[in-house]
């Protein structure tokens, strides 16, 4: 029997590129929708059958009855913020319990984890990461320090074992004199939360994954925030705290990297990012203000306003090569349909110098090079065939198919299903 693959989908930018959408018009091809990386930090708005669901830790092949859905041992999991999501998906109708494997591996984030975050923030003051303050970092930190609790930790002496990394924690935020914080509601319901986890299949789910792909399933590998927040090839120390790029998937599911096929790269027309860090091509003009409001970007978790710009090439080329992309996906493309020019950023001046490169550090003199394109003017909406679409639409797409070289095979024109042009 021919072995099955996995193929990854991921934003390959700053993050909330849309995935939502796209793995629901992926899904009906694969057997298995895993998550690598991340945890509740990560917030994917997806629309199914006119109800509107946040998924933060649960795959989005969830909607798909017949799929087996994974959190992988690279994800952190918070109980209780899991507990939430998971009973309004089972109060639509959707049964969890059947479907929805979680690694023993994955490590738990605490509620002192979380004000570990705000006191780590607090203390950084203007540097601060602008975090979504869901313990992330701390949760990540205590996996690499190897003191982390992990979601097998549930099924033997829990109680002793989470009092010891509650108390290391508490100890930490005295020396920080960080001490104003009460946890007693927080805490009752995030061991409710573990109590609920305890129902569900926990299991080595790097082991189930190699026997699906042995059967000769297709595993989708289902991305979280991007590139640019990854721990390793982000804008550092203004990232998340796991490999969020194609690497992530071997290391966070237990698939060896001969078993990849497909790297689908998704970015939207524009650019976004929330939080901290440099942002080369932000706008702070009327745009910018233009592109937030048609394009809805406020974060799905914090509700912040998202920093809006224009598409970043240099970033986006670089994305491309650091998670092998093959394939391109062009969301939220309709956003800009009343604009008289669009523009691309190609290159960056760095000191008088040229440079196509994402540079270690983003100074104040870095000033991104743009390219001005005619904008369509047009409802793409209106569009079913790339062949259909106006030619100033097209020379844009295929611009940046050239400068990259990776073919754009996914056009979104809008939220709806439907609203998806396939190459
Ligand atoms: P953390 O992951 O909460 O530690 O936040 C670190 C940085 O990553 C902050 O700038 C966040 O705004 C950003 N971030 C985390 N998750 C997402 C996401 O799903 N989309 C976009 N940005 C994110």
């Amino acid at each position: 029997m021919k072995k099955g693959k996995v193929d990854a989908l991921l934003g390959i930018v700053f993050g909330d590129e849309g995935k939502g959408k796209v793995v629901d018009v992926f899904t009906p091809e694969y057997d298995v929708v895993a998550r690598f990386a991340g945890g509740p930090n990560a917030g994917h708005t997806i629309i199914f059958e006119g109800q509107k669901f946040v998924l933060r830790s649960i795959p989005s092949g969830i909607f798909a009855k017949d799929k087996v859905n994974i959190i992988g041992n690279g994800c952190v999991i918070a109980p209780d913020l899991f507990m939430a999501e998971a009973k309004e998906l089972e109060a639509a109708g959707y049964d969890l319990k059947e479907r929805l494997h979680i690694s023993k591996r994955a490590h738990l984030i605490l509620p002192t984890h979380r004000v570990l975050d705000r006191a780590y923030e607090a203390a950084k003051g203007k540097a601060k990461v602008g975090t979504t303050g869901k313990g992330i970092g701390p949760t990540y930190s205590d996996k690499a320090a190897r003191i982390g609790l992990r979601v097998g930790d549930i099924l033997d002496r829990f109680e002793e074992k989470y009092a010891a990394l509650k108390a290391r924690h508490e100890q930490i935020l005295k020396d920080l004199h960080y001490t104003d914080y009460d946890i007693t509601d927080e805490e009752k319901l995030w061991l409710e939360g573990v109590e609920y986890l305890r129902g569900f299949h926990l299991t080595d789910t790097e082991i189930e994954i190699n026997r699906y792909l042995k059967e000769g399933k297709n595993v989708l590998a289902e991305g979280a925030q991007g590139t640019m927040l990854d721990i390793d090839h982000g804008t550092y120390p203004f990232v998340s705290s796991s490999n969020t790029t194609s690497g992530g998937v071997c290391t966070g599911l237990g698939v060896g990297p001969t078993d990849i096929r497909e790297v689908f790269g998704i970015f939207k027309a524009y650019s976004t990012r929330v939080g901290s860090g440099p942002f080369p091509v932000e706008l702070f003009d009327e745009t910018g203000d233009t592109l937030r409001e048609v394009g809805h970007e406020y974060g799905a978790v914090t509700g912040r306003n998202r920093r809006c710009g224009w598409v970043d090439l240099v970033a986006l080329k670089y994305a491309i090569m650091i998670n092998g992309v093959t394939q391109l996906i062009m969301m939220k493309s309709d956003v800009m349909n009343d604009f008289e020019t669009i523009r691309v950023a190609t290159e960056y001046e760095v000191g008088g110098k040229r440079t196509s490169y994402f540079p270690y550090e983003v100074g104040d003199d870095l000033k991104p090079v743009y390219r001005e394109f005619p904008g369509w003017k047009c409802d793409l909406r209106a569009f079913t065939r790339y062949e259909d679409f106006p030619a100033e639409f097209k020379a844009y797409v295929e611009f940046i198919e050239r400068e990259t070289g990776v073919p754009v095979k996914i056009i979104s024109v809008g939220p709806d299903r439907g609203e998806t042009i396939v190459r």
